[in-house]
């Protein structure tokens, strides 16, 4: 690309100040700066404004499997599970490209050692967790593990040099996910250096489609993989391949799933499934009116009851379908690094900038059912988000103590 292509394309978005330290640069920097424009996809600024203008459509309320049904149905549905995994027609997907702005580590997040009087990675946790049901299984499942170009290198560095902590390297494959401009309170791209655009992993929605673009949906189809059970990096107590939750998922003839706790108080701060124009969806917290968060069933319980903790099992044949369809795009206000217009670097300690993201859980809404599988909280999700407080690492300590795992 010419400095004059780069004029053009950039004019049409009114974000021609990314070239203000052009002249200035070396050869090698301004090459390296077109070679930036080239790939910036800008094309996300209009589809901001689509997705700001997309309303949501009518909720209802979605009953889930309860524990108790789940309990009754257990060695029907384990067996349904464990077969699915013998056969290998269920895989993994660990959604690992975040940034982990709030936990405030400078690593990937799956390298935080939660351990206290030993060495216990994030990740150690989430493959002791796997191969629990491997060895019930007697078979391995492979595993996709989606980074962003932030941290793909460290990622895989660390995990080979921890021999996948006991896994089958040959079962564990990398993919990385796009990133997007990240851009300030007033629309323009920002910039961590004079020959950098500040950018930021895309969000964690458009994982099926970087799987695609990374060439793995042919793997997916020859190793006759038909689910794939999506996942956080960031819960300790993630049970992923859940044997019983793919079995449920199968006897139920949904075309997806998605493990759900239920809500401690009405205004718990939860995305909550339900369904929207007769399709499954998730409800954010801040969407649900006083009425729809206070609704409640002839039972007692609340109506929308089922808060999602980022553990879904999506049919492979349902998701190529959604393959050309756009997700919505949401913004994440955050503190990001940037240049002023003097070329002084900014460390803002309060949220300054918009990244730009898809979510995982708007892939529900574009399939054609959900089966909310209801989980005990305290023996399924110790999310590790915040430094201190709520979701932090003293509550997934805490929590991973309560489950009997040696800190
Ligand atoms: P979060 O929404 O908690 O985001 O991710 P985050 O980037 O890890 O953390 P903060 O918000 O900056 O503190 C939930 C899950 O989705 C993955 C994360 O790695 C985590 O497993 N994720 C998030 C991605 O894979 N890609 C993304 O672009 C964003």
């Amino acid at each position: 690309m010419t400095k004059n292509d780069a004029v053009c394309k950039l004019k049409q978005y009114d974000q021609l100040h990314i070239l203000n330290f052009f002249d200035s640069l070396s050869e090698n920097a301004q090459d390296e700066l077109l070679a930036q424009i080239e790939l910036l996809d800008i094309s996300v600024l209009d589809r901001l404004e689509d997705s700001s203008k997309s309303k949501r459509g009518k909720f209802e309320p979605l009953g889930a499997l309860t524990l108790d049904e789940i309990a009754q149905n257990e060695a029907e549905f384990r067996e349904i599970g464990l077969n699915t995994i013998r056969e290998g027609k269920a895989a993994c997907i660990l959604l690992a490209g975040g940034q982990g702005s709030r936990l405030g580590f400078e690593h990937p997040k799956g390298m935080f050692n939660i351990g206290v009087t030993r060495e216990l990675y994030v990740y150690e946790c989430l493959f002791n967790n796997l191969m629990n049901v491997t060895d019930e299984a007697g078979s391995f499942i492979h595993l996709f593990i989606m980074t962003s170009e932030s941290n793909d290198i460290e990622t895989r560095e660390f995990l080979e040099e921890n021999k996948y902590f006991g896994y089958s390297a040959e079962y564990v494959h990398f993919f990385v996910q796009e990133m997007a401009p990240v851009i300030d309170d007033s629309g323009k791209i920002l910039m961590t250096a004079p020959d950098t655009i500040a950018m930021s992993p895309n969000g964690n929605g458009g994982w099926f489609s970087s799987m695609d673009r990374a060439g793995l949906l042919p793997l997916l189809q020859r190793e006759g993989i038909q689910w794939l059970n999506v996942f956080a990096v960031d819960n300790v107590l993630q049970k992923m391949a859940d044997p019983v939750f793919i079995g449920a998922t199968i006897s139920s003839g949904c075309t997806s799933g998605g493990k759900v706790v239920a809500k401690a108080e009405p205004n718990e701060r939860v995305g909550v499934l339900c369904t929207e124009d007769g399709k499954p969806s998730i409800v954010e917290y801040y969407e649900m009116t006083d009425e729809m968060r206070t609704q409640r069933e002839p039972d007692g319980k609340l109506s929308y009851n089922y808060g999602v903790i980022l553990n879904y099992l999506f049919r492979v044949d349902s998701l190529i379908e959604t393959l050309d369809k756009n997700l919505p795009l949401h913004m994440a206000h955050k503190a990001v690094t940037y240049i002023d217009e003097n070329g002084k670097t900014i460390m803002p300690d309060a949220p300054n900038a918009y990244k730009f993201e898809t979510l995982v859980l708007d892939m529900i809404h574009m399939q054609d059912s959900c089966l909310a599988y209801e989980v005990v909280r305290e023996k399924e999700f110790a999310p590790v988000k915040n430094k201190k407080g709520v979701d932090s690492v003293d509550t997934a300590r805490e929590l991973l103590k309560k489950n009997g795992v040696k800190l």
